[in-house]
């Protein structure tokens, strides 16, 4: 029996994902929080087979380099993969994986979450309890906007896009999508809210620009669940304080976990800390899709169903 394969886990994983990764491979957890620091990150990986890595993890040529040539396959924990330069994987013949539709409904359901604390100012009132305002019911205190016949714009219509638009259908919103190379002003122009699910790329980099939120109406929503660098963030504060748009929530920052400071400042700002995915359910069944993407390549010498 020849030895297990060595697998490198740059972060502290669901307690079942941990037990199958240890059946199947010989484990290296870096078993915290937070990320290792990037020197350590190098030094972890060298001699790996196979590498989990999280979405802060920058997998570049440094990092493979470090790994060295034995190293087959990257299971990125998230659907997104732009922390992964793939054609830097690709020279090297290394199989990149990552966990598309087990956080469809998770994220889905958060970006939703994300919409109605924006225009029913969930969180703003949620902060004036907490900082003891003076406050009494009255007819015309803290009004916000219904959904129902509004029109949701949904940038990028795959899998979790169009998961939010049958969502908002439900809650009787009509839902028209911007497919990539779609001219994306006259559909800002139409929406009442706008949600982005693309990939993070060099084309979708800086997408909701000052000219995009001009388009936009003025009392339009912005949600962003997928990437912070799809909108530039400081045309975004501008927007904000200057009334162009009613309001954004933000589960993703453009230098995270670095928080604009402006944002803090704005109340028609809902702010979450990257967790679109994060249910326990999700959290699990995206980590056991890593799993079986090291047993097909390493294991079976098979590509994985989940190969990007
Ligand atoms: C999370 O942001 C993911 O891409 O899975
Ligand atoms: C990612 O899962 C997407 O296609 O939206």
């Amino acid at each position: 029996m020849s030895r297990k394969p060595r697998v490198v886990v740059s972060r502290r994983v669901p307690a079942r994902v941990r037990d199958e990764l240890e059946r199947d491979f010989e484990l290296t957890l870096h078993d915290e929080e937070r990320p290792p620091e990037r020197e350590r990150l190098l030094e972890l990986v060298r001699g790996a087979a196979g590498l989990v890595s999280i979405l802060t993890d920058r997998v570049d040529d440094e990092l493979l380099d470090a790994a060295g040539p034995q190293l087959r396959v990257v299971a990125n924990y998230a659907v997104g993969v732009d922390n992964v330069d793939l054609p830097a994987c690709a020279r090297r013949g290394i199989v990149v994986a990552n966990t598309p539709d087990v956080l469809t409904d998770a994220t889905a359901e958060f970006t939703i979450a994300l919409l109605l604390a924006l225009v029913r100012r969930v969180a703003e009132g949620d902060r004036a309890l907490r900082r003891g305002d003076d406050w009494i019911w009255s007819p015309t205190f803290m009004l916000g906007r219904g959904l129902g016949g509004r029109t949701v714009l949904v940038v990028g219509p795959g899998r979790i896009g169009t998961r939010v638009g049958a969502l908002a259908d439900a809650l009787g919103m009509d839902v028209i999508y911007a497919r990539r190379g779609d001219p994306l002003a006259p559909l800002l122009a139409r929406a009442d809210a706008v949600s982005l699910h693309c990939p993070l790329t060099a084309e979708t980099h800086h997408l909701i620009d000052a000219a995009a939120l001009r388009a936009m109406k003025r009392d339009a929503v912005l949600v962003n669940t997928a990437r912070g660098a799809i909108v530039d963030e400081d045309a975004l504060v501008e927007a904000l304080a200057a009334g162009e748009i009613f309001g954004a929530a933000l589960d993703v920052l453009e230098d995270e976990p670095h928080v604009h400071p402006r944002l803090l400042e704005l109340e028609n700002v809902v702010l979450a800390p990257h967790l679109g995915s994060a249910t326990h359910d999700a959290r699990e069944a995206m980590g056991m899709m890593c799993v079986e993407a090291l047993r097909a390549v390493l294991l079976d010498g098979r590509r994985p169903s989940n190969e990007v």
